[in-house]
């Protein structure tokens, strides 16, 4: 029965120096489940049903960081890129650790069509994970992420967003737009909403004050998609949402106005960490 195998089964995970509730049932092995808390090592993921096996297992794993090649570091935060293919166990420990936090994705053990950007915070005891998104190798429907996860210790403070920001730049590099993978979570939706806003923001108000006094800025919507990697019907969508467009004789016009630049200077104010471009070392591989 669906509804029964779909109950919340953890009770609680230990991850590093976080103990964590789960939100909804994930697929770990059933044996494990009956414990009161299932300990996982925070560098490679096995899970333990006991403190004393990840003791046992802490003793051989040297793992400081997650596998893969780091392609991103400023300051503290770094992500690493890991191969599903390649790092198979890593890959499905990940998904089942996000599966705790997903209600609408199912755990796919295949993880060989997927890459994973790990982002990591930096101290003296190795780089821990924060959160991740996962992206298939090749998308015809040019999704540039499939899942997304923030750990909940961390949630509230800005890292979705960077974690969508660094999705975008990505697509960046490959010269194309791209789309999450549909359907969104609530916050998954309420996460890209401001993320969007923020970026077609950003780039009118770029556009604008390079613009001549006087002269109207023609920011056409095609300029935004390449500008900002955001694929064209979210790009529309964004606007419509924040009424920044008009439809007149079949063309769509972009209109900023003071209004939407005010709620974008205070947003803007909020968000602390950015993806500096400079620091990211990679190149699409094909
Ligand atoms: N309530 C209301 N708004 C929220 C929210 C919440 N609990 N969580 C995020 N948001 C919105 C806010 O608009 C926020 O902007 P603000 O800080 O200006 O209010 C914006 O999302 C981004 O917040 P941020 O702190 O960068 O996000 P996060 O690190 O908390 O991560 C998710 C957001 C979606 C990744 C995180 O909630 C998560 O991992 N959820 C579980 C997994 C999931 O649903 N993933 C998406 C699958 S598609
Ligand atoms: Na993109």
């Amino acid at each position: 029965n669906n509804s029964v195998a779909r109950m919340k089964n953890v009770k609680m995970i230990e991850l590093g120096r976080h103990r964590i509730t789960p939100w909804y049932f994930s697929p770990y092995p059933e044996e494990l489940c009956p414990v009161d808390c299932i300990y996982l090592c925070e560098f490679c993921l096995k899970y333990c049903k006991s403190s004393l096996c990840l003791g046992r297992h802490l003793t051989k794993c040297t793992l400081k960081h997650p596998p893969g090649n780091e392609i991103y570091r400023k300051d503290a935060i770094s992500f690493f890129e890991i191969d599903g293919r390649q790092n198979k166990v890593y890959a499905q420990n990940l998904c089942l650790l996000a599966k705790l936090f997903l209600d609408h994705k199912m755990v796919d053990f295949d993880t060989d069509p997927f890459l994973f950007y790990v982002m990591t915070e930096f101290d003296l005891r190795g780089f821990h994970i924060v959160g991740y998104f996962s992206k298939e190798k090749i998308s015809v429907e040019d999704y540039n992420l499939a899942c997304l996860l923030t750990l909940p210790p961390y949630q509230r403070k800005g890292y979705g967003r960077l974690i969508i920001e660094f999705s975008y730049e990505l697509s960046k590099y490959e010269g194309k737009t791209g789309t999450p993978e549909k359907p969104l979570s609530d916050l998954g939706l309420l996460s890209y909403r401001s993320f969007w806003a923020q970026a077609i923001l950003e780039q009118l108000i770029n556009q604008n004050q390079s613009a001549v006094e006087g002269v109207r800025p023609s920011t056409t919507i095609n300029d935004i998609c390449e500008q900002t990697a955001i694929k064209k019907d979210d790009v529309i969508y964004t606007l419509k949402r924040l009424n920044l467009v008009t439809y007149c004789r079949g063309q769509h016009i972009v209109c900023i106005n003071q209004n939407a630049i005010e709620q974008h200077r205070t947003a803007m104010e909020k968000c602390k960490i950015r993806v500096d471009p400079a620091c990211l070392q990679w190149s699409p591989k094909d």
